[in-house]
């Protein structure tokens, strides 16, 4: 983690430097499930507080309106566009190397956007791409592709050389996938986004993206409480995060709320986090993270929580020989 500066650390200035010089703000502002209606109001909120990594995907259906709220915040005057880490992903059907460029030309229509600052690969598996679908099925079943993402990420790579992403990586991607990647790639992938918080540590993976140098980022930090259906219906044991005994006593302890813990539990170990919420209250308490610091004991407590228990399973497409959850 960076010190930038003299001064204390915030949320606009705290940042690690990815493996192409780039640098990453460490807590960003994640837009998934936000509606479209409340985005904008969210986004615009969450850059008055200080945000300034927005991350976003194609498959939100929500890239207007953020792409509108970060366009007047720069108009404004509150933000530069070099002052802001936008992110975006691109989805399962799209996965063939010539939509590739297509996919990110009009997530950059959409947000208004010259280039994206990151391009990840949102998930291993292909889907068919059948027009107006974000899950084509038939019978019930996804119509999973064969693309290999390989191939998918030399057009990625292709991004970079024109200049419409700064940084490319992947999402849900386990470690013999990276490996096979790191293997075949020209750009080595900046970042690997995955689903992190003490019930689901993964520290087999965390380990190897920070032993090759893949920067992390932590998907529903706080669990993803706001869930009504765990990802694509598919039923888990719901747990609450935000309730555990063991986060409370270690909130309790610094006198910070459960989510400011789950927070710097990332942070703290020069991980990207990226929590969401429309409320602005909760948009701002969520940066209040920099003037405390968890002890070695709290970490430890924490990562002893480990349960696997996932909240984006993708199980849909489980049989997929590119289905990631299988192993680390
Ligand atoms: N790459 C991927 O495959 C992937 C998958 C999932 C998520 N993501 C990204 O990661 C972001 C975060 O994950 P997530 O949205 O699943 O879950 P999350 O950030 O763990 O949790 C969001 C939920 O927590 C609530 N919340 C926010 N701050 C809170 C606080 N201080 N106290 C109590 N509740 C609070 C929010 O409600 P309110 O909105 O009402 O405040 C919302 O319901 C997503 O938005 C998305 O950008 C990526």
């Amino acid at each position: 983690m960076e010190r930038s500066g003299r001064g204390e650390m915030s949320v606009s200035t705290a940042r690690r430097q990815l493996n192409d010089g780039s640098w990453m703000p460490l807590l960003g502002f994640g837009t998934w499930k936000s509606e479209p209606e409340m985005v904008g109001d969210a986004v615009s909120a969450a850059i008055d507080a200080g945000y300034r990594h927005i991350d976003g995907a194609y498959s939100y259906m929500n890239e207007a309106e953020v792409g509108a709220a970060v366009k007047k915040k720069i108009s404004e005057g509150v933000v530069t566009r070099e002052d802001l880490f936008i992110v975006s992903k691109l989805w399962c059907t799209f996965h063939a190397p010539e939509d590739v460029k297509p996919s990110v030309m009009e997530t950059l229509h959409n947000l208004q956007l010259t280039y994206l600052n990151l391009y990840l690969i949102h998930f291993p598996v292909g889907f068919q791409k059948v027009p107006g679908e974000l899950l084509p099925r038939h019978e019930g079943k996804v119509l999973v592709s064969e693309i290999d993402y390989v191939d998918t990420w030399k057009a990625m790579e292709a991004l970079v050389d024109e200049g419409f992403v700064k940084s490319i990586g992947v999402s849900n991607f386990n470690i013999s996938q990276l490996q096979r990647l790191l293997s075949k790639a020209r750009i080595f992938p900046a970042v690997n986004q995955v689903e992190l918080h003490p019930y689901l540590t993964q520290t087999e993976l965390v380990e190897f993206c920070m032993s090759r140098n893949i920067a992390l980022t932590a998907f529903s930090p706080l669990g993803s409480p706001g869930r009504s259906l765990v990802f694509l219906n598919e039923s888990a044991d719901p747990k609450d995060l935000l309730k555990d005994p063991v986060v409370k006593m270690i909130a309790e302890k610094h006198s910070k709320s459960p989510a400011q813990i789950l927070l710097r539990f990332h942070i703290q170990r020069n991980i990207a986090t990226i929590p969401k919420s429309i409320s602005p209250e909760r948009i701002c308490k969520n940066t209040e993270v920099f003037d405390f610091e968890l002890t070695e004991g709290d970490l430890h407590l924490l990562l002893g929580l480990n349960r696997n228990w996932r909240v984006c399973q993708m199980k849909i497409v489980q049989d997929h020989r590119f289905y990631p959850f299988t192993d680390s």
